[in-house]
């Protein structure tokens, strides 16, 4: 996960600090835990891009949802979970939560096989090759459904 995913560790105080006004709604990113049989596996957070400019301004789009995920476990990774995560989320949090926006767009790193396989598996199509924090990365777009 670290390759691609929060590349410097946290500790937990600064976990913390970043977290939390996620959980209070200080912060109104969306931030969920999957997990399976009451065990946490994975993580899921979305927001507006436009409420973050500079994110908004170096990917080229004015609109949107943004959606950052993990599964957090070493031996979960590549057994279907991060699809059923994501098809999930997307259908119950994600898209009814944001009511005025119609598309999902996230940026995966070109070389993160993973990201761009479970993004198609759950109806995401590549669109451009964006550069983001200087890395070559794939802009992936999932319309609303109807
Ligand atoms: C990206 C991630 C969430 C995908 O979850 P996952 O549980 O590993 O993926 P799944 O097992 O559900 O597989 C989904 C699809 O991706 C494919 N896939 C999974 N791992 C792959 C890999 N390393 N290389 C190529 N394809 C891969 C699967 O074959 C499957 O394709 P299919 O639907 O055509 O059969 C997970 O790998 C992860 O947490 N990675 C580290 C963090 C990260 O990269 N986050 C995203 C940043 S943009």
């Amino acid at each position: 996960m670290r390759r691609f995913y929060q590349k410097t560790p946290l500790s937990l105080a600064e976990a913390r600090e970043k977290l939390t006004p996620r959980i209070t709604g200080e912060d109104p990113t969306l931030a969920h835990i999957a997990s399976v049989d009451g065990r946490p596996i994975g993580y899921v957070q979305s927001y507006l891009i436009m409420d973050t400019p500079s994110y908004a301004q170096e990917i080229g789009v004015r609109d949107g949802i943004g959606m950052d995920y993990f599964i957090g476990e070493p031996a979960l990774i590549g057994r279907g979970l991060g699809r059923a995560m994501l098809a999930t989320y997307l259908r119950e949090i994600l898209f009814p939560s944001f009511p005025g926006e119609n598309r999902c767009i996230v940026c995966y790193e070109l070389a993160n096989l993973a990201s761009r396989r479970v993004l198609e598996a759950v109806g995401f199509l590549f669109d451009r090759e964006v550069m983001e924090g200087g890395v070559p990365s794939g802009l992936m777009i999932l319309g609303r459904p109807a």
